[in-house]
């Protein structure tokens, strides 16, 4: 679907997301996110937040799976994803902080198994995940499944592509400050999400855009296994478009 902006995008994603948790809440139900981070999604939380504040929009019944977080990082952290999450969106929604799940980053290396699977555990206690919000990097990841991430792959710790920790190196003030691994969702793991939608904007993000829509399903683009699954849909920009 190509947006006339990522603003009108991100507002239209948002209004989507309302609708499960209201009709969620109408049955007192929970409504289970799956949530990204980077920059792409920050407009889409940003329009969250307006809708609590301005129509009354309640988190309580939600429950939110993050995808991934780096390894070696504290929650503290300012680049850590649980810090994102919070500056971002939990701090300024209703969500019961017990409702909240991100990978670890902490977790000592003998536990890293164990960890994962517990999280695998823990979404598909929740019930699955209903809607899964994704963003895309440079190498075609999604969550931070790197190339020649498999289409069974589960939560797990992975070694962070060279081009991935480059993307990164601004925000850390150096490449050599980017951790080296991280915990995140296997493409399976997001694959057995109900709805996903992957947002992507600008011109920058054309060409990987295009493989993970038109090429083949490879895992060389770990986007491209969505192209497999009957309910995911790309919410793009012009400049996002610009090459399908
Ligand atoms: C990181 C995240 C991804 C995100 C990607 C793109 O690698 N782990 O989930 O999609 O960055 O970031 P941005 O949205 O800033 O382009």
């Amino acid at each position: 679907i190509i947006h006339d902006s990522s603003a009108a995008a991100a507002a239209a994603l948002a209004q989507e997301v309302k609708e499960l948790i209201t009709s969620r809440a109408a049955k007192k139900k929970t409504a289970v996110l799956g949530l990204a981070t980077g920059s792409t999604p920050v407009s889409f939380y940003r329009e969250l937040i307006r809708l609590h504040r301005e129509e009354g929009l309640s988190f309580k019944n939600v429950v939110t799976f993050n995808l991934d977080e780096y390894y070696g990082l504290t929650p503290e952290h300012p680049e850590s994803y649980h810090r994102f999450m919070c500056d971002q969106l939990f701090d300024h929604i209703d969500i019961p902080k017990e409702n909240i799940h991100l990978p670890s980053g902490l977790v000592p290396s003998d536990q890293v198994f164990e960890h994962c699977r517990a999280y695998e555990e823990m979404i598909d206690a929740a019930g699955g995940v209903d809607f899964q919000i994704l963003g895309i990097g440079r190498t075609g990841h999604i969550g931070f499944n790197e190339p020649g991430s498999s289409r069974e792959s589960l939560t797990r710790r992975i070694t962070l592509d060279r081009i991935t920790r480059q993307d990164a190196a601004a925000d850390f003030r150096g490449e050599e400050n980017v951790p080296r691994f991280a915990i995140t969702m296997g493409v399976s793991t997001i694959l057995r999400a109900k709805k996903i939608v992957l947002m992507a904007w600008g011109e920058n993000k054309a060409g990987v855009v295009t493989k993970a829509v038109e090429g083949p399903v490879t895992d060389a683009v770990s986007a491209s296994f969505l192209q497999e699954h009957a309910e995911a849909r790309f919410f793009i920009d012009k400049g996002a478009a610009r090459e399908l």
